[in-house]
């Protein structure tokens, strides 16, 4: 058995977690994360890879300049593409901001990087069984590694942060849960080869929606709209260019850039909210709270947000300024995911078509597109929501 005394305990190591208890390190507090995974599979599990403005000033002030400068790639706007043709939004023009491409395994990793080097305590391979206590002033994480050994982690609070399959969420007594499901998935794949434009491409086509987004000069990644029941090991390399081809086929002279796919799976899509996000001592922070649909990427951004104003509830709390921030936390931490919600939903039911979509569906979504892309408040209700809000203000 090992024991840990800390202030803050923290289930799960991903991006949320990780960035939680490097904010807490900066502000002299201590925490103790626990993984289940190994450091490995996280970093290299794909996931969505757009950063929100004000979560690259958060990595910035943070510190991670470094990391930043060195793995992400600024854009300044997407192109929509439908009825064959792309229509170029440009953010900086129409909201005066940008997204960054970063992908999320590689913020993992600098994260994990940086807590490394400063000395943080992230144990991977370490699996939560229980937490008692959460209505006491120390509640006791239980924990155990891939060797068999028990872990005790003693500290002031516990924050969830483990992913959609959270345990921490099944030791809260049951709360509000909303969820909507969607009748489509995406197939996704990485892909060796250059990229197929400067921005990530959008694309609603009568065959269903393709997304083709970047990673590196030689690595890309792409996505179209599947049923949620396709395996992906049943796609040749072939069928999934032709799937590609005919969603992004058009009158241009736009030309796909194709390779050999390097890895597919089929992401499942739900939005998912859990309410409150607190449980005495126990707070929800990432995915464990809640879940988007990836169309607009803004799960992560959502998952850095909560760790911001969780950072700043514990940080007030620590310097005697009270529990305010903290009783606050689930509230402030909603808000702006319901915002993120709607956006997320509203991106997708825009670009997707569901099963059976006949020709009235098609030319409607056409012109619903259409009116975004021409009309001046379309392009900006567009480009300020994916590139987020202003943290102080959402
Ligand atoms: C990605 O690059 O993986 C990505 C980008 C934008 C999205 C979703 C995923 O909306």
């Amino acid at each position: 058995m090992h024991t840990y005394s800390t202030q803050v305990g923290i289930i799960g190591g991903g991006p949320a977690g990780l960035l939680l208890s490097h904010l807490l390190h900066l502000s002299g507090v201590e925490s103790v994360v626990c993984e289940a995974r190994d450091e490995e599979t996280i970093a290299t599990t794909h996931r969505a890879g757009i950063l929100e403005q004000a979560s690259v000033e958060l990595l910035r002030t943070a510190g991670l300049s470094h990391a930043v400068e060195a793995n992400s790639h600024e854009h300044r706007g997407v192109y929509l593409r439908f009825s064959g043709r792309s229509h170029h939004l440009d953010f900086t023009e129409l909201v005066g901001a940008t997204v960054s491409l970063y992908a999320q395994n590689q913020l993992f990793t600098d994260l994990a990087e940086q807590r490394r080097r400063d000395g943080g305590t992230v144990l991977y391979e370490t699996t939560v069984s229980d937490v008692q206590g959460l209505q006491e002033t120390r509640p006791v994480i239980h924990a155990r590694t891939v060797n068999g050994e028990e872990v005790r982690v003693e500290c002031d609070f516990v924050i969830g942060a483990d992913g959609s399959r959270s345990v921490a969420r099944t030791l809260m007594p049951a709360a509000a849960e909303h969820r909507h499901s969607y009748p489509y998935a995406w197939f996704g794949f990485l892909v060796e080869a250059p990229p197929s434009a400067d921005e990530l491409i959008y694309t609603h086509s009568p065959q269903g929606f393709a997304l083709v987004s970047q990673r590196s000069d030689t690595v890309q990644r792409m996505y179209f709209q599947c049923d949620p029941s396709e395996n992906a090991d049943e796609w040749s390399e072939d069928r999934i260019w032709s799937e590609m081809h005919a969603r992004l086929a058009g009158d241009d002279d736009f030309a796909l850039k194709t390779g050999p796919i390097i890895s597919t799976t089929v992401l499942p899509f739900r939005s998912y909210v859990r309410e409150p996000l607190r449980h005495g001592r126990l707070f929800l922070a990432g995915d464990a709270a809640h879940t988007v649909p990836p169309t607009g990427a803004k799960g992560l951004n959502l998952a850095l947000h909560d760790a911001k104003i969780l950072h700043e509830g514990l940080e007030s709390f620590y310097r005697g300024g009270g529990s305010q921030g903290l009783e606050s936390y689930s509230e402030r931490a909603l808000r702006r995911m319901w915002r993120v919600q709607s956006f997320s939903y509203w991106l997708t039911t825009l670009m997707h078509n569901p099963p059976g979509q006949d020709e009235f569906s098609n030319r409607r979504a056409a012109a619903e597109l259409e009116a975004i892309t021409s009309m001046g408040s379309g392009r900006r209700y567009l480009a300020e929501s994916y590139t987020g809000w202003p943290h102080e203000t959402w």
